[in-house]
This record gives C-alpha cells, sequence and structure tokens, in this order.
C-alpha cells in the first residue's frame, strides 16, 4: 500500500471522528445556550408582570379609591393593568404572551384553556411547585412557557373574589355575578404564564452551528491536503527518485547523475549515503573492468 494512502487511512478517520466530536459538543453547547437565553427572558417578563402588579396595587389603587366607589376602574385591579401591559407589548411582539390564566375567571379573556388547566392542575397537586418550564408547538411556531402559580395569599383579595355580596358593588355592576367568586385562602385560582417564541433564538444556533461547523470543515481540508502535500515533496518524490536511480544503477546503467541531497534531514543523510554508496560502486566497476 502506498505511503500516501496508508497516511490517508489513518489521518482522514481521526479528522471525520473530531469533526463530530467536536459537532455534537458545539451543538449541545449552542442549543443550551439559546433555551437559557429564551428562559432568561421568560423570567424578565415575568418580572415585568409583578411589578405591573405591584405597581397598581401600591401606587395607583390607593389614588383611585373613591373613583372606584362610584364606577369602577378595572385599571386599578393588578390583574387588568399586567395583561393590559402586555397587550401593548404584544402590538410589536405578536408571538409574546402573558396571560393570568384561571380557572374561574371574572374577565372570561383570562378563562384557562386545556393546556394552561393542565399546568394550573400541577399547581393544585403539588403544592411545592413553584413553576413551571415547558415547551409547546403553537399557531406561531414552537414556544416555550413560564409559568407561576396565582395562589390566593392575601385576605384582602377575597374582598373582590370571595362572594358577590361581600364585592363593590360598582364592581358587580361590571362584571355580574356569575364568575370570578368562590375563591379561597390558600387556593391556587390560576397561574402566570408567559409564552416565549423558541423558533429565533434557536434558528440562529443553528446557523452559528453551520457556520463553524464549515469552518471547521475548511481547516480539516486544508490540513489533509497541507499534509499530503509535505508528504509527498519530503518523503515520497525524494524516495521515489533513489528507488529509480537504485534501479537504473542495479540494472548496470552507467554515467547516471548524483542524487540531489537537500530538504528534510533523514531523507538527505539516505541521499548522502546513497550517492556513496554509488560512487564505492564505481570505482569497484572500474577496479574490476581495470
Ligand atoms: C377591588 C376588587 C378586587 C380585589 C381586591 C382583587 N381583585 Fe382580582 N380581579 C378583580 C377584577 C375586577 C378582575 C378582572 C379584571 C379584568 O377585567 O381583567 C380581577 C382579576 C383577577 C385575576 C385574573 C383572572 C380573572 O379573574 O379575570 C386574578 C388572578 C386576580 N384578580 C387575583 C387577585 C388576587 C391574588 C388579589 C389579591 C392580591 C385580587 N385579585 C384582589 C377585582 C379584584
Amino acid at each position: 500500500m502506498k505511503l500516501a494512502v496508508k497516511f490517508n487511512l489513518f489521518l482522514i478517520p481521526l479528522l471525520l471522528l473530531g469533526f463530530v466530536i467536536a459537532g455534537f459538543i458545539l451543538h449541545t453547547v449552542l442549543q443550551r445556550n439559546a433555551r437559557h437565553e429564551i428562559q432568561d427572558r421568560a423570567a424578565i417578563m415575568m418580572e415585568a408582570a409583578l411589578a405591573m402588579r405591584s405597581y397598581t396595587v401600591k401606587e395607583v389603587r390607593p389614588l383611585l379609591e373613591v373613583q372606584n366607589r362610584r364606577n369602577f376602574l378595572p385599571q386599578t385591579v393588578s390583574a387588568y393593568a399586567a395583561t393590559q401591559l402586555f397587550n401593548t407589548i404584544r402590538e410589536q411582539h405578536p408571538e409574546y404572551t402573558y396571560k393570568e390564566a384561571t380557572l374561574n375567571p371574572t374577565n372570561p379573556r383570562d378563562r384557562a384553556v386545556d393546556w394552561e388547566s393542565d399546568i394550573i392542575q400541577q399547581f393544585i397537586n403539588d403544592e411545592k411547585q413553584t413553576f413551571l418550564v415547558g415547551e409547546r408547538e403553537g399557531g406561531t411556531g414552537r414556544s416555550l412557557y413560564f409559568a407561576k402559580p396565582l395562589r390566593i395569599k392575601d385576605p384582602n383579595c377575597l374582598k373582590c373574589h370571595s362572594t358577590p355580596d361581600v364585592a363593590p358593588e360598582t364592581m358587580i355592576k361590571q362584571y355580574g355575578t356569575a364568575n370570578g367568586f368562590g375563591w379561597k385562602l390558600n387556593e391556587v385560582v390560576g397561574a402566570q404564564i408567559v409564552s416565549i417564541p423558541m423558533d429565533i433564538p434557536i434558528t440562529r444556533a443553528n446557523q452559528a452551528f453551520m457556520t463553524f461547523m464549515g469552518i471547521l470543515a475548511g481547516i480539516f481540508a486544508f490540513i489533509v491536503l497541507l499534509l499530503n502535500t509535505l508528504l509527498h515533496s519530503l518523503v515520497s518524490r525524494p524516495v521515489n527518485q533513489i528507488t529509480a536511480l537504485a534501479d537504473r544503477i542495479s540494472k548496470g546503467e552507467e554515467g547516471l547523475p548524483e542524487f540531489q541531497t537537500g530538504g528534510a534531514q533523514e531523507i538527505s543523510a539516505l541521499g548522502e549515503s546513497f550517492n556513496r554508496m554509488k560512487r564505492s560502486l564505481e570505482k569497484a566497476m572500474v577496479m574490476l573492468g581495470g
């Protein structure tokens, strides 16, 4: 088997193995980073919702207490404020959603749909569960959801959510008595659910992966080419030359040129020894002939 073939049979599988391992590691890291990025974004959106809720309760509601008695203003309700805030964000980013999904909601737009009910049920079944993260296929592609339970911890909530007779009259006038009542202290009534599109960060991660693998393939191909060229000029070509020369000498040709030494040290030394042997042989032939 030719030296170059042997050499490539060893080198190319080795580089291919390196290529596959590097690809596997890179793919894992990029996908994980993309998911982390999406999760961070979801966590920030959740923080914004919570901030909006507390702002409404602390700063807006007290100012409008009196007006609320005359005419109920949903703007003073934290759930309404957080939902409206995200509806504004959605005008620019329709794939992002925020919902205070509730099993028995005051406002029908907050009613949990099937997959949201499953999440709420998980929070009801496991008290220690403080959040849930998952992925689902939606109308606009794959998305990640981040959910937190809506638990009634403050007895003040029950003023408006326990029974219609204790709720503000102005509120009943607007919302009726059919929904959003019967909630109990410490009960999980729903879940705040943030949904973030995954397609863009995942596509970006895939593009980075393809670019890197393309560059790596280019580098590996270049290495194979370079090593083959070096092998040819430093080893194969001079060895073939010595072989051809030795062949001709062995067949009795005379007056052949010397082997041109130079190049790699080992080949050069071989060439010098060969030339010495050639000279000795020629001398011996002359002595024999003479
Ligand atoms: C002043 C009355 C009032 C109080 C007090 C109140 N809520 Fe509400 N809540 C409402 C109204 C009205 C809505 C519907 C708002 C809308 O139109 O989006 C609502 C909506 C909600 C929603 C969204 C689901 C739904 O029912 O539409 C959640 C969750 C919620 N409230 C939780 C709470 C919690 C928790 C507290 C206590 C910290 C609380 N509420 C205190 C009146 C109140």
